[in-house]
């Protein structure tokens, strides 16, 4: 039987049961999560593993990055299941701190992250996003101190974020990257899916099969701005709002005319019923 991770809720517990890993030499690799945990957060665990003898998952769900209009209060907290599958994956300490610990009265800093965080792309829809989740995984980094730190492909222009402030702040870990993980039809894994009706959820893989016609007709030669027109006619079409269908560069984010712009990445935010999806896929 698998042991249950150590649970760690304040600041001083924390930097106790890490010392005893540091103590021993043992390098650590941390997986920032918002808990409804799913296979897509399980694979970042097992990639994590792979990276560092122990692993930490932190639970929180960020007050910081939810907009006054957004789902904070009814996001998916389901911190036993969570567990379950954490145990079972052999996860050795889960940080989940109060909302106090992590955001004390008084708190008063914030990263002010900008490049690809000015994109264009979630930035436009969501202004304080990035700025709520740089500040809230530089606590991270920094509560944790891990070697390595895993992040998933499926939040694209997070991961870019994430990894340029690593780099212009100097924090001493590495960055990895997760390919998303998916269901079988296509949709990408996400703890919001859980908020989508029946209908919806049979509607919601076309933006998957969307994006990847439009990937196999750029690789072949059509003109992009083309290809993202009838794409984004297509999305519309089966009844989503579009926030933004576009190709980028997968590198910079920046906005590409041509093949020769590339390596290059689309990227997608919709909104079905209430529910807002994002997904993106190399080309
Ligand atoms: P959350 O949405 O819980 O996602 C936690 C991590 O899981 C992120 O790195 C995300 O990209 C990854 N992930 C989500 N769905 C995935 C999928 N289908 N396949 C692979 N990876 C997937 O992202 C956040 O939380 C927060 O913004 C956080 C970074 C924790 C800061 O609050």
């Amino acid at each position: 039987m698998p042991r249950r991770p150590d649970v760690q809720r304040s600041i001083p517990t924390l930097r106790k049961a890490l010392a005893q890993f540091r103590r021993r030499g043992e390098t650590i690799a941390l997986v920032p999560t918002m808990g409804a945990l799913h296979d897509g957060h399980l694979a970042l665990v097992r990639l994590a593993q792979k990276r560092a003898r122990r692993v930490v998952v932190s639970i929180f769900v960020n007050p910081a990055q939810f907009a006054p209009i957004e789902d904070f209060s009814k996001y998916p907290r389901t911190f036993a299941q969570d567990m379950a599958a954490l145990t079972a994956e052999g996860v050795d300490l889960v940080w989940a701190p109060t909302e106090k610990a992590m955001y004390p009265e008084g708190f008063a800093t914030r990263i002010a992250p900008a490049g690809p965080a000015n994109a264009g792309l979630e930035d436009r829809f969501r202004p304080h996003f990035f700025g709520g989740v740089a500040t809230v995984v530089a606590k991270l980094f920094l509560q944790v101190a891990p070697d390595v730190t895993i992040f998933g492909q499926k939040d694209y222009q997070q991961l870019k974020v994430v990894t340029q402030m690593v780099r212009d702040l100097d924090m001493p870990l590495k960055v990895v990257g997760a390919p998303t993980i998916r269901e079988k039809d296509g949709l990408a894994m996400s703890s919001r899916n859980a908020y989508l009706s029946a209908e919806n959820r049979r509607i919601a893989p076309l933006l998957h099969r969307v994006m990847k016609d439009c990937a196999g007709k750029i690789k072949s030669g059509e003109p992009i701005a083309r290809v993202m027109t009838n794409g984004s006619a297509a999305i519309t079409n089966a009844g989503f709002g579009l926030d933004y269908f576009e190709a980028r560069n997968a590198d910079t984010l920046a906005p590409v005319t041509s093949v020769k712009d590339g390596p290059l990445r689309l990227l997608v935010a919709a909104k079905i019923g209430q529910t807002r999806l994002i997904d993106n896929i190399a080309v």
